[in-house]
Parts: C-alpha cells; structure tokens; sequence
C-alpha cells in the first residue's frame, strides 16, 4: 500500500520512536547505516568511471575470491557504525571474526551484522546488488562481544534490511512491525517510504532457483521441482515461471513486490558446509522482512528465525516467499523424511 504523502526514513523512525517501537539508539543506529548504504549506492554507480569493478586480488573466511566492492561497502559500514555510540560489536560476512567497537569510542548495545555487498558475481556484469543487515541486542553484561555473543537465532533480531542498488536504490527495513521500502531521492539525497506494509501474495506462480544444480539437489527438492515443472499437466495444476538474478536481494525483492519463492536447498556440492548462503548475514535477515511481510522462510525442515547459530558464517539451505508455496516445499521435505 502507498502511503498518503511520502514520508522520509527520518520521519518514520521518529514516529517509531515516538509510538514507543524502537528506542533512540536504534533509530540512530538505522540513520547510520542508512546512511552507509547511500556512500556504498553513489561507488556502485560510479561503476568502471569509478575504478570500483573487478577483483580486489584477495579472499575472504568464506574461501571467496573479494571483489574490489566487496571490500569497498565492508569498510564504508566499518567506518560509518564505530563511533556512534550504538553498538558494543560488528560483524561481516567478510571477515574472519567480528570486531568490538574500539576502546576510543562509547559503546552501545547493540550488534550489527551486515553482508556489504550481496550478489558481488554481478558488479562487473551491472546487475543489481546490495547490502544486507541484521541487528541484534548485546547480552546484558556484555561490554567487549565475541563472536559467541552473535549466535543468537533470528527471532532475537530487533531490525533488519537489505539495500539494493539497481534502477533505484532502495532501502527495505523491518523493526518487527512490518516491512517497509524507501526510494533513494538522488537529488534530495533522502530515503522516502514508497510502500507500507508490504503484503508478500500467499500463493504464486513464480520460483527463483539455480537450475544447474539441479542434479546435485536432494530427492525431496528434486521432486518438488519437477512437478513445478510439470505445470498444468502435473500434480500443481498450473504453470510456473521461473527467474534467478543471482543477488538475492534482487530476487527477495521481485518476491516482496510481486510474490514467489526463494530457494537455494541443499546441495551435493555444498552439503559438508551446511549449504550456500549465510544464516547470520543474509537468511535470518531476509527471513524476517519476509516474515514482517505475511510470507515464510525455512530450511526446509526448520522455520528459519528458530535455527539456533552455530557459527558466525554458519550455511544453511534457504527456501522464502510465499507462505503457501514455503508450506508446499517444506511438505516434499517432510513427506520425504517420514519415508
Ligand atoms: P555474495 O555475493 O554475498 O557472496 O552472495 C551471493 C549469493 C546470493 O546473493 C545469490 O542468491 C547466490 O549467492 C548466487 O548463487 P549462484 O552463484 O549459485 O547463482
Ligand atoms: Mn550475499
Ligand atoms: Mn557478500
């Protein structure tokens, strides 16, 4: 639903605060990382003018090879979220461990989890990428976080976000009170809330899935996707149509505006490290602004936000959007379990 008359992010959050959902450290701690994502959106699109694409000629604790913007957005949030105030620690998918906030500055009670550039094997190609953020509250007592202070399950998340820097840049956002999406105003240089209350359509006709795994996928998956497939002649009934960017924010995106299902399910190829994307940076803060938004996110055996973390670069199999067509998934996984 478009609201009335737009408002600014600022206006939001101060309304959030107002109305008592967020205190002033977290609204502030939005402002800033908001603000992050308007530096690493103006790189972005400075693109090969820039000097900003291709490889950074490093790697990161994930075994990735670091595009130049990889690290680029990972130092722009560092920079950014040290010295407000608001957090006792950080953590990113690129680096090895996360980082308390320095000595020098005043620490705050939150945590901040962020994947500075999500769909990275798209920057050269100009395709759509961006940013995804999670935050938790530091436990009580806490003053220099390890990383065992992150591994909390995703209902804990008192925010979560992604950016995407595409046609426009948007800022999509939950503080547990539905998802909301915020166009960048180039030229005022502000975020303006163009969608309230997001409604995520309970059914679809429309999956993203990398099809050239397919052969590596487990039985259930396996199924559950040729009778997609199948369409009108098959069990579903219907036809399905299919897209995949490759930078999930840009598929949790279509999905949040049009609905669908997400999915990157256990694979052969990435079984031992538990699956392909990341529970802490990019699953858990998906799941909840899919959730905020009337949709569903699971394992395929798990609801999503109730995985206990492990690890802090912990993988899981993913599978979001739709409630129905999630339930649907999850049912092929079960069925196949029981047998
Ligand atoms: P990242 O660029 O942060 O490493 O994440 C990439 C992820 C995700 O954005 C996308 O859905 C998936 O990897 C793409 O995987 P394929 O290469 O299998 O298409
Ligand atoms: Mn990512
Ligand atoms: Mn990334």
């Amino acid at each position: 639903m478009k609201p009335a008359k737009p408002i600014s992010l600022t206006r939001y959050l101060i309304e959030e605060q107002h109305a008592g959902r967020i205190n002033a450290d977290l609204r502030l701690l939005i402002e800033v990382v908001a603000r992050a994502c308007k530096t690493i959106s103006m790189s972005v699109g400075k693109g090969a003018l820039g000097g900003v694409l291709g490889d950074a000629g490093t790697g990161n604790i994930q075994g990735e090879a670091q595009k130049k913007l990889d690290v680029i957005a990972n130092d722009v949030l560092l920079e950014a979220n040290a010295w407000g105030g608001h957090l006792a620690g950080l953590a990113s998918e690129e680096m090895d461990h996360s980082q308390p906030i320095p000595d020098a500055f005043q620490r705050g009670n939150y945590l901040l989890l962020f994947d500075p550039l999500d769909g990275s094997s798209n920057i050269d190609v100009n395709i759509s990428v961006g940013t995804i953020f999670s935050v938790l509250r530091c436990p009580d007592g806490v003053t220099s976080p390890g990383d065992e202070h992150f591994l909390q399950p995703g209902t804990t998340q008192v925010c979560a976000g992604y950016t995407t820097y595409g046609p426009s840049t948007m800022l999509v956002l939950t503080v547990g009170h539905g998802t909301h999406a915020f166009t960048l105003d180039r030229e005022v240089g502000s975020f303006i809330m163009t969608a309230r209350d997001i409604q995520i359509p309970a059914d679809t006709k429309e999956f993203a899935i990398n099809m050239s795994n397919q052969r590596h996928w487990e039985p259930p998956m396996q199924r559950y996707v040729a009778d997609l497939l199948a369409g009108k002649d098959g069990p579903r009934g219907k036809d399905f149509n299919m897209r995949w960017v490759a930078s999930m924010v840009a598929d949790v995106h279509r999905i949040l505006t049009r609905g669908g299902v997400f999915f990157y399910p256990l694979d052969a190829k990435c079984r031992d490290k538990g699956g392909k994307l990341r529970l802490m940076y990019e699953a858990n803060p998906m799941s909840f602004i899919v959730e905020q938004a009337g949709g569903a996110a699971s394992t395929g055996r798990q609801r999503m936000l109730e995985v206990q973390p492990t690890g802090l670069h912990q993988r899981v199999p993913v599978m979001l959007g739709s409630r129905n067509e999630v339930a649907e998934a999850v049912r092929y996984h079960a069925e196949h379990d029981r047998a």
